[in-house]
């Protein structure tokens, strides 16, 4: 018998302040028109002082297990995409196992930046339909706001905070169709915090562990990449493109994703677009981007969903679901 995954039900939370352009201009050299025009972003969210990754991925959590209607006792795996763990350990995966009250089931990180949550999708789906899985929480949470210069206006203007999850349920028939993972190690000088944990920790601990970013390479690279992963899942799917009714990329940057929805002939409405909004948030941007659009009825059963990510590694991925 083949086993297949299938997502049930979808949540997201956004912590309560929001970070406006207006604000930011008060704190660096910048304009909203610019950030506007460059990004197409006109807010974000930022965690409160004593909230964590922890909590925003809870709360996004609990609002997909209630959307697909599970017991918790039975999730049988827990995967949690996050560059920004509250801990070095235990994982973020672990310590929410435990605010959700679920035990023994294994729990554990995926660390892919921006691709973080199509990492885990595609682990995940790879436990299920091995049959070692059967219901699966799976979440991108990030407090990227902890690992921002705010002097430096090249980033600080991007990034914004958030969690957004899915439960995946065993199915006869596929929702998720393919997943496609890739990364190249020789690109990680071009996006980075090159501090660590045995690497200068007592720099971390002064909190000045950053984002580095070379923003045109990054660009270029991530139009160039999404374009070809796009086509890579088509093909592996026998599908053209006419055939896609959704694409949910990573929320980077406005003109990425007219870049990329251009590429695979896409009008703009069928492309899901948070980054308005949430600003980049790595891996919590696609799953809160799809639980917008499936919370506001636009994606309707049957019809295909084509999820791309691209982040720091450099790491690539997509997934292609029919919903
Ligand atoms: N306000 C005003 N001016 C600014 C700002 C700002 N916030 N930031 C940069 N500038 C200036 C630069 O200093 C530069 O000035 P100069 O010409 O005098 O040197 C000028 O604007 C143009 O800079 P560019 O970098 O060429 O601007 P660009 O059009 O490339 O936009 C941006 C910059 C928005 C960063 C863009 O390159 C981008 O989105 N890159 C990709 C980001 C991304 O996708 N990251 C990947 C995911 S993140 C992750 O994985 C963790």
């Amino acid at each position: 018998m083949a086993y297949f995954s299938r997502i049930t039900g979808t949540g997201g939370y956004l912590p309560e302040r929001v970070l406006s352009n207006a604000e930011l201009e008060t704190m660096v050299n910048t304009t909203d028109a610019w950030i506007r025009e460059r990004t197409g972003i006109s807010q974000r969210h930022i965690a409160a002082d004593d909230e964590f990754t922890l909590d925003l991925a809870e709360a996004a959590s609990r609002r997909a297990i209630e959307a697909a209607g599970v017991r918790t006792d039975d999730i049988d795996l827990i995967v949690v995409a996050t560059t920004t763990a509250d801990q070095v350990f235990p994982s973020t995966a672990c310590l929410l196992q435990s605010r959700l009250g679920i035990h023994g089931c294994p729990a554990f990180d995926i660390q892919a930046v921006c691709t973080g949550f199509v990492y885990a999708l595609s682990v995940a789906d790879q436990f299920m339909r091995s049959g070692m899985a059967s219901k699966v929480l799976v979440v991108g949470a990030e407090t990227f706001s902890r690992i921002i210069d705010w002097t430096d206006r090249n980033t600080c203007v991007l990034f914004g905070d958030g969690a957004g999850a899915v439960i995946l349920e065993r199915d006869s028939e596929p929702g998720i169709l393919s997943t496609h993972l890739h990364a190249d190690g020789d690109y990680a000088s071009l996006l980075q915090v090159p501090k660590g944990v045995s690497n200068q920790l007592s720099a971390v601990q002064q909190g000045s562990a950053f984002v580095e970013m070379a923003g045109s390479e990054v660009f270029r690279m991530a139009v160039k990449t999404l374009g070809r992963i796009a086509d890579e899942t088509l093909a592996a799917n026998d599908m053209r493109k006419d055939q896609l009714d959704w694409l949910i990329p990573h929320q980077a940057n406005h003109r990425i994703i007219a870049a990329t929805a251009k590429k695979l002939s896409m009008p703009m409405e069928k492309v899901v677009q948070t980054v308005a909004t949430h600003g980049n948030t790595s891996a919590a941007s696609i799953p809160l981007a799809l639980d917008v659009a499936v919370r506001d009825g636009r994606i309707k059963q049957g019809e295909h969903v084509l999820m791309e990510g691209f982040g720091g590694g450099f790491t690539w991925g997509s997934a292609l679901i029919k919903w």
